[in-house]
Parts: C-alpha cells; sequence; structure tokens
C-alpha cells in the first residue's frame, strides 16, 4: 500500500523512525513527509534512508513533480505520527502552507492522526474542539497513552507505541476500525473493587484499571458506544478519554454489580474486565476501627456475588459476554488449563486469559493474553498476543467483532 507518514515537529518524532522500518518490514510504500520543525528533531537524511525516498517538506521543492497535489492523490492512507497541537489545529481550519497540510487537504484516503504534546495543550479545549471536529469528519483519532512526557511529568499525551499506532492505521484502513463496532454499545469494567472494613481502610487488589482503560479506546476508537465501569481507577488515568466514553464510577463489588445490571438491559456486549473481590467484611464499622490489646485481630468475610455468573444468566437476546481469568499456574495444573475449565464454567462467549504467575500483568504497561472462545462447539485457545495493554486491547476487540459477525451469520 502507499502510505503518507507525516511526521509534525516534536520530541516523539524519532519514534516515526520505527514506524516506518515496521511499515516496510510488511512491504508498504512508505512517503515521509515531515514539517519543517520536524526535521530539526530527525534529519531528513534517516527518514530517507528509512523509507527509500526522497524527502520534502515545502511546496516549492521538486515543483516539477506538483508534489503539493500528487502525494496526497497518490496516497492509500495518510498517518500522521507524531501530530502536534499545531498540525490539528491547521488540518482542522484546512489551512495549507506546507506540504503535509497540502497533502492532507488534497488526499481522499483515510487520514490517521496520532497526537502527542503536553497534557496541558492536550486537554486545552482548543484541541479537544478540533480533535472533536476532525472525528467528526472521519479522521481517524488515536487518543494518545498515558505516561512520561519528554521532562519528567507524566500524563495523557504521550505517543502511542509504533505498533499500536500501525495497528490501529491498517485497521482504519481496512474499515474494521472504525466502525467494526459503530451502533454497538458496551459496557466495560475496570480497575479493582475495594471493600470497606471501616471509614478509612479497606481490602482491596493491585488491578490499575489500565486494561480496562485500554479497551474503552479500542472499543471506542472501533465505534462503539462505550460506558466504562471504573472500580478505583486513578483519576490521571481517566483523564483524556474521549469525552463521549460515559465513565461510572464504584468502589465496592455490590456496587460494580449494581452498575452493570442496570447497564446490561441496553448493552450488546459486557466485558468484565475488573478484578472483583471474592469475599467482603461481614460488615463495615461507621467509626474507625480501634486497636485493643495485642490479641490480632480476625476479620469475618462474606463471599460476594459473582458478577459474570450473574450477567451470563441475564443475558439479553444474543449479547455477547466477555470474562478475563488472570491466572497462577501450579504443579499439576498449568494456568492455561485452569483458564480452560474457568471458561467451559463461566459460560461466557469469550475469556481472555492472561498468565500473572510472577507478577506479570498487575499495572504494568505490558502484558500477554490468550483468548478462549467456542468454535462450532468446541473450546479454542487462541494465539497469544504479546505487548502493551493498547496492542492487546485492540486483539480483543477484533475478537469481539468477529463474535458479532460470527453471531449475526448464524442467527
Ligand atoms: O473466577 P474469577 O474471579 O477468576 O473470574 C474472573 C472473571 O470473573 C473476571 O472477568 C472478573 O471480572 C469476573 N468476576 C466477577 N465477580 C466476581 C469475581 C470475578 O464478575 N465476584
Amino acid at each position: 500500500m502507499r502510505i503518507v507518514l507525516g511526521v509534525a515537529g516534536g520530541i516523539a518524532a524519532y519514534k516515526a523512525a520505527h514506524i516506518i522500518r515496521r511499515l516496510r518490514e510488511l512491504d508498504h510504500s512508505v512517503k515521509v513527509v515531515p514539517t519543517a520543525h520536524a526535521l530539526d528533531f530527525v534529519g531528513a537524511p534517516t527518514f530517507e534512508a528509512l523509507s527509500g525516498q526522497s524527502v520534502t517538506t515545502d511546496v516549492f521543492d521538486e515543483v516539477e513533480s506538483v508534489n503539493h497535489v500528487r502525494i496526497g492523490q497518490e496516497a492509500e492512507l495518510v498517518i500522521i505520527a507524531p501530530a502536534t497541537a499545531n498540525i490539528l489545529a491547521k488540518i482542522t481550519a484546512g489551512i495549507a502552507d506546507d506540504l503535509l497540510t497540502a497533502t492532507v487537504l488534497t488526499t481522499t484516503a483515510e487520514v490517521v492522526v496520532a497526537p502527542a504534546m503536553h497534557t496541558e495543550m492536550w486537554l486545552n479545549p482548543a484541541t479537544q474542539s478540533n480533535i472533536a471536529t476532525l472525528r467528526s469528519r472521519g479522521v481517524h483519532v488515536l487518543d494518545p497513552a498515558v505516561g512520561r512526557l519528554t521532562g519528567p511529568d507524566s500524563g495523557p499525551g504521550r505517543l502511542p507505541e509504533p505498533e499500536d499506532i500501525i495497528d490501529f492505521a491498517l485497521s482504519a484502513k481496512d474499515g474494521s476500525t472504525p466502525g467494526g463496532l459503530s451502533g454497538r454499545r458496551i459496557v466495560i469494567s475496570a480497575g479493582g473493587t475495594r471493600e470497606a472494613l471501616d471509614p478509612v481502610r479497606f481490602l482491596g487488589n493491585r488491578s490499575s484499571g489500565k486494561q480496562g482503560i485500554a479497551l474503552a479506546k479500542a472499543a471506542h476508537a472501533a465505534g462503539a458506544d462505550v460506558e466504562l465501569v471504573a472500580a478505583n481507577i486513578d483519576s490521571g488515568l481517566l483523564t483524556g478519554l474521549p469525552e463521549n466514553i460515559a465513565i461510572t464510577p464504584v468502589e465496592s463489588t455490590l456496587e460494580l454489580q449494581a452498575a452493570m445490571r442496570t447497564a446490561q438491559p441496553n448493552a450488546d456486549a459486557l466485558i468484565m474486565a475488573a478484578a472483583v473481590a471474592d469475599y467482603r467484611p461481614v460488615e463495615a464499622t461507621d467509626s474507625k476501627m480501634k486497636k485493643t490489646g495485642d490479641e490480632g485481630l480476625t476479620l469475618r468475610l462474606t463471599q460476594n456475588p459473582d458478577i459474570l455468573r450473574g450477567l451470563v444468566d441475564e443475558r439479553v437476546g444474543t449479547q455477547l459476554i466477555v470474562g478475563f481469568a488472570a491466572e497462577t499456574g501450579d504443579r499439576a495444573t498449568s494456568a492455561l488449563d485452569y483458564a480452560t475449565a474457568k471458561f467451559d464454567r463461566k459460560g461466557v462467549d469469550l475469556l481472555v486469559f492472561n498468565d500473572v504467575s510472577d507478577d506479570r500483568a498487575f499495572g504494568h504497561d505490558d502484558t500477554a493474553v490468550q483468548i478462549i472462545a467456542s468454535v462450532d462447539g468446541q473450546t479454542k485457545v487462541g494465539e497469544e498476543f504479546h505487548g502493551t495493554k493498547d496492542h492487546v486491547s485492540q486483539k480483543v476487540i477484533a475478537a469481539l467483532t468477529d463474535q458479532f459477525a460470527h453471531v449475526e451469520s448464524t442467527t
């Protein structure tokens, strides 16, 4: 495919080099069109050597080839990564004062932008309004990742990893993203529940909510109408999610269950990515528990409902239900065998299994999963997907999209 890679002038411009290399490995032709400021970060020879094509920024370079219209007309896909606040503002306004903006204005190909900038710039109403306008015109916007920015600061605004940008862009081109889930309402639980012992103490778990957030972003990018039921997720992680993802904050398992049950009748799919406490204290005291004597403390716990099981029992029509299984293995049984048994027991349509032996998942950005599904009545374990939680989420959302197609073809 003939791909134009626009590179704007941000520190993340160096990541464009990895994008070019990977796209070339996938046998695509890559024409790099940087802005003049991008060349302050990465030199044209780097882009030329990696892409095997000449690199210019100005409409008055190579005038005989009428580059300012030809590049856009010939492109089959245009990706801008990183896209700065400035280039987003220019393409929203239809400005064409350099080769990249002229290319965007001429092309009829799908345009994908991967914004990267400081959190303040990203959250500025001007940028958010430009993003909303671009989305309404069909431009595919990959939400920035949350993480370390140029300096010691961190927040939403980081350029996603090259693999994630490529996955997103190629599926935008395929038409599977966005649109694969358009018109579908997807409800996703994320984070970890907390069970109060008293007004200040709780029993909780180490889930950060990053996996569920990544799923919400991937489902949203695929065109779904998304509700995120967020159990105790750090507000910094929620900032910068697309505005039309509805966030329902919950704390305890019973609150999470109530939110999922309320959402169930109108959902096309429910994804239980939250880490749910299996037990809660029999009672929580209204005032802070006092330390008494030296005899230790015995807590009495009662079992929480299995929310997933309840959702499966109350399934509405052909609604799809996805569970997660974070498993560890032991000498007798592998983690995967435990997960397969769970799939058979829980009655879900898809089970996303990850091996959490050696503390491999909680709070980290990278993960590895296998998706277990039932194909023609047989339990099938899919290949292992490794990578960032964004990357893995796109695979889960692709599996869900396939499952919708399968259900439609058989009903
Ligand atoms: O049985 P286990 O806790 O391993 O199952 C994990 C799956 O079940 C996850 O999708 C989790 O969100 C869900 N779950 C639940 N209610 C519970 C415990 C887990 O819905 N009480």
